[in-house]
């Protein structure tokens, strides 16, 4: 019922020269996939990736936008501009934002709201920071996330939930599949208390944590992870093996 969703994050990565030439080689090995396929690049390589994707299956997304439509925020970038190119998704409070640009729960939602009100899909990054797991807040942690920076949305089902656990990302220790499984399942159950049951059985929940070409079947075979936020790994051709990993 629910369509499997691989993206990729390039974060502050890659030239308009490797980008084209990494997307030229990813765009036959995915074709065939029977999930959606993304790649978030950085604003400034959207135009040149939207053109190397062009006729492939692989959406471009962006990494953040501001909340306001237009004005003085110096270095931001709007929906509309977005919107300009092409752009489905943006990725919306991923940890990196919140650790090092001061995203908060409420500027996450809103931007998260500002991307629905423009027609974007944004993909709502969540997740425990390690010492959160280890002290058993992770559950406290997530309510407040979820509930913070959702607040207001009308179709939840409109947007997608990332849980990135923040200490498995760019560090190699992947959450195992029952810790991603247990987890994404809470946020699941939560959807349906802060919203409704059956939008809770709709919405899609990714993992991301450095997943990659060898672990991606086992987090994929759980039942409530719809698929995956990947880093590192979407900057080489595993990316396509994680796309097909029902292969
Ligand atoms: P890695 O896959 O490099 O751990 O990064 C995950 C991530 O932050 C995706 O948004």
């Amino acid at each position: 019922m629910r369509k499997p969703f691989i993206a990729g994050n390039w974060k502050m990565n890659m030239t308009v020269a490797s980008g084209t030439k990494l997307i030229e080689e990813l765009k036959p090995l995915v074709k065939d996939a029977n999930c959606d396929v993304a790649l978030c690049v950085p604003a400034i390589l959207i135009p040149a990736m939207k053109k190397a994707a062009e006729g492939s299956n692989i959406e471009i997304g962006a990494e953040n936008m501001h909340w306001a439509k237009s004005g003085a925020f110096t270095g931001e970038i709007s929906a509309d501009m977005l919107k300009d190119y092409g752009v489905k998704y943006v990725i919306i409070g991923h940890s990196e934002r919140r650790q090092y640009f001061g995203e908060t729960d409420e500027t996450v939602n809103k931007r998260t709201l500002a991307a629905l009100e423009a027609g974007l899909t944004p993909i709502v990054c969540v997740g425990e920071l390690l010492e959160e797991r280890e002290n058993g807040k992770t559950e406290a942690v997530l309510d407040r996330q979820l509930k913070v920076g959702l607040n207001g949305i009308e179709d939840i089902t409109k947007i997608v939930i990332a849980y990135e656990p923040v200490w498995a990302i760019g560090t190699g220790k992947t959450a195992t599949d029952e810790q991603a499984q247990e987890t994404i399942a809470y946020i699941r159950k939560k959807i349906g208390e802060l919203f409704c049951p059956k939008c809770a059985e709709k919405i899609i929940i990714q993992y991301g944590g450095s997943m990659n070409a060898g672990n991606c079947k086992g987090l994929m075979a759980q039942p409530d992870i719809d698929g995956g936020l990947i880093g590192g790994a979407s900057l080489k051709t595993d990316f396509a093996t994680i796309v097909n990993f029902d292969k």
